[in-house]
């Protein structure tokens, strides 16, 4: 037998009961968690987004109540009505905010039943991700995920405010609209009014901000979903959230101060956690230099030893070769791990191999000074100069690559981050940010033979490299800076391109002819020729950012509902077949052999 809500109307959220309500009258709904049947009395725990509060049930008492409470099963919708009382001596539970409370109830009322679930709620036990994806919104019960959302909530009503008090205005973008240029792939929907011919869902509201800014708007802010068909990772989903500026009549420094600014107050507000303003900067070539990626985790150190020049005149025909074929030689001391076994060296060794090195050659360093296979190839000064260039001292592990400049960086990068994890180097709850700046313009696609933009076409090269960007594009850099957070790229941003002449030679260098540009781009270039103020922007991966604040592994666990890693949702399951006569509605036939 159900109840009706009748006029019952609810005075507190379970969670937010506290010693200091001890006395009042309650009437309080929500979700029972847990029912203990201890001879007589009845206890459950009844769960709302704020908490869970014990509610009794004496026989004695009020036994219509309790005749009700010994029918609810796990996740029955239950409102009660009850006094707070103190939690008997000794069973004050001190791990709960609602832990010194109780509440005596009077009245009852089950407001719906559920059936079993197919998981349990409980936060202690483990339950298969996909299982909890098709039941979504029983997973988004559990406190973690309740969590979660409440912050990212937070985080967004922040923002709004934050930006807002700057001058920024909220202006909306369309979804249903033209390829844009971040440089994955598109999601088309295609046209039923203009039969072959297909939307694309922005992957970035980029041009449009921009024509915002020829538009006179000043400073425009969006919290907004962009869509990306790329390879799926654990910080990657197809849909994601941008918090996303654009700003005139400023510079990098400009933007840099006002969203630091930013990302200052979120963490203060969402996390009671203290930026250091301003933010340490790094141009992208100390970057590599120093930790072989431009998304640096500086929580630790392990930097890249720089040893070409003292080995490429080596008796060590890996490294001499390479370095005669213009390939670099670098290496990492892992203080205090000469212990490390066979069995881990060659692991570490295949950890590499992902990245592309054809090996690490290492050395032990011991009391009798080097111990390695590779010992024979080097004469006593160069040992010395290496150990110098190390700071090696007994008992550390010195390792190498030697490759192309780009292999032995990301691999040295990446296992950087692999033995500060293995190594337990980092320090937990502490966040370390820094801006990059200065990234090349472009690079040299291989594949392709082309050059392409490191980070969009619209970026503006830095004014004292704009006369090579036809000569030598490749030492170009941009008025480009990423915020990276522990490791993360967290935002990104550029001033942009604001002369339609420039414009125009930045598509050449990328291989675009005028007729591909103006297809692609001609409402922007357009657009560049009507009185364009100078501007820049910069977009947040609020999903990203969101996963940092929460501690979280996965980027599903800060969206409410989040696809697969094969782009899935498997609670609405999206995507699915569509009726043959919505294809030909839309001018569309499957390829039955595909
Ligand atoms: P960019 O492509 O660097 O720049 O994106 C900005 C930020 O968005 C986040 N992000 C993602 N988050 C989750 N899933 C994804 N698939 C995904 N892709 C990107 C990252 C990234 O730093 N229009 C430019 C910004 C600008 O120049 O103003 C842009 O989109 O955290
Ligand atoms: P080899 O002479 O091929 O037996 O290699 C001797 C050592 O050098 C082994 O430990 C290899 O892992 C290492 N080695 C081989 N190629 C490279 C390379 N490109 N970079 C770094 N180490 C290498």
């Amino acid at each position: 037998m159900i109840d009706f809500l009748g006029d019952w109307k609810r005075t507190h959220y379970c969670g937010a009961l506290r010693a200091a309500d001890i006395g009042r009258d309650v009437l309080l709904m929500g979700w029972a968690l847990r029912r203990r049947d201890h001879g007589g009395l009845i206890f459950i725990d009844l769960r709302d987004r704020e908490g869970l509060a014990q509610i009794v049930f004496d026989p004695d008492n009020c036994p219509e109540a309790h005749a009700k409470a010994e029918v609810v099963r796990n996740e029955f919708v239950v409102a009660v009505r009850g006094k707070v009382i103190p939690r008997p001596e000794g069973t004050v539970n001190p791990n709960l905010p609602t832990g010194e409370v109780e509440i005596a109830v009077t009245e009852c009322r089950i407001l719906n039943r559920s059936k079993p679930l197919p998981f349990t709620l409980d936060g202690y036990v483990d339950v298969a991700e996909n299982l909890r994806l098709k039941h979504r919104y029983l997973d988004l019960r559990r406190p973690v995920l309740q969590q979660n959302m409440i912050l990212r909530s937070k985080v967004s009503q922040y923002t709004r405010r934050y930006l807002t008090d700057n001058g920024f205005l909220e202006i909306e973008t369309p979804f249903l609209t033209k390829s844009t240029p971040e440089g994955a792939r598109d999601f088309l929907v295609p046209s039923r009014v203009h039969k072959g011919e297909f939307y694309a869902l922005p992957q970035s509201p980029q041009i449009f901000k921009q024509i915002l800014m020829v538009s006179g708007f000043d400073r425009y802010f969006q919290v907004v979903r962009c869509f990306r068909d790329e390879d799926l990772r654990a910080d990657r989903q197809p849909e994601f959230t941008q918090i996303d500026c654009e700003m005139s009549f400023i510079d990098q420094d400009d933007i840099i101060g006002v969203m630091e600014g930013l990302i200052a107050g979120v963490f203060s507000e969402a996390k009671g956690v203290e930026v250091t303003l301003p933010v340490e900067r790094m141009t992208y070539a100390e970057a590599i230099r120093r930790f072989g990626v431009d998304n640096p985790d500086l929580r630790f150190g392990l930097e890249l030893v720089e040893l070409t020049d003292l080995v490429k005149g080596s008796g060590f025909k890996v490294f001499a070769d390479v370095a005669a074929n213009g390939g670099v030689i670098r290496g990492l001391n892992v203080k205090g791990c000469a212990r490390f076994s066979r069995k881990e060296l060659d692991e570490l060794t295949q950890f590499v191999a992902i990245y592309g090195a054809k090996g690490l050659a290492y050395v032990k360093m011991t009391a009798e000074g080097w111990q390695s296979p590779i010992t024979k190839f080097f004469t006593e000064a160069e040992v010395a100069a290496m150990n110098d260039a190390f700071g090696a001292q007994e008992g550390d592990l010195l390792l190498f690559v030697a490759d192309k400049p780009k292999v032995v960086n990301d691999s040295l990068g990446k296992l950087r981050n692999h033995l500060a994890a293995l190594l337990n180097l980092v320090e937990k709850e502490s966040y370390r940010f820094v801006w990059i700046t200065d990234f090349p313009l472009l690079e040299w696609d291989e594949e392709g033979k082309r050059w392409s933009a490191v980070h969009h076409p619209f970026t503006a090269p830095l004014d004292e490299d704009l006369e090579f960007v036809e000569s030598d594009p490749g030492r170009c850099r941009a008025k480009a800076y990423d915020l990276v957070l522990n490791g993360n790229e967290i935002g990104g941003g550029s001033i942009r391109i604001h002369q339609e002449k420039v414009q125009a030679l930045m598509f050449r260098m990328l291989g675009l002819s005028d007729e591909e540009s103006r297809s692609k781009f001609g409402f922007l270039l357009d657009a560049l020729e009507y009185g364009t103020p100078p501007h820049g922007g910069i977009a947040f991966g609020m999903d990203r950012l969101i996963m940092l604040l929460t501690g979280s592994d996965s980027i599903r666990d800060v969206i409410a509902f989040p696809k697969t890693q094969r782009a899935s949702c498997l609670m609405s399951e999206a995507p699915s077949p569509v009726d043959t006569k919505q294809l030909r509605e839309l001018g569309l036939r499957l390829n039955p052999k595909e």
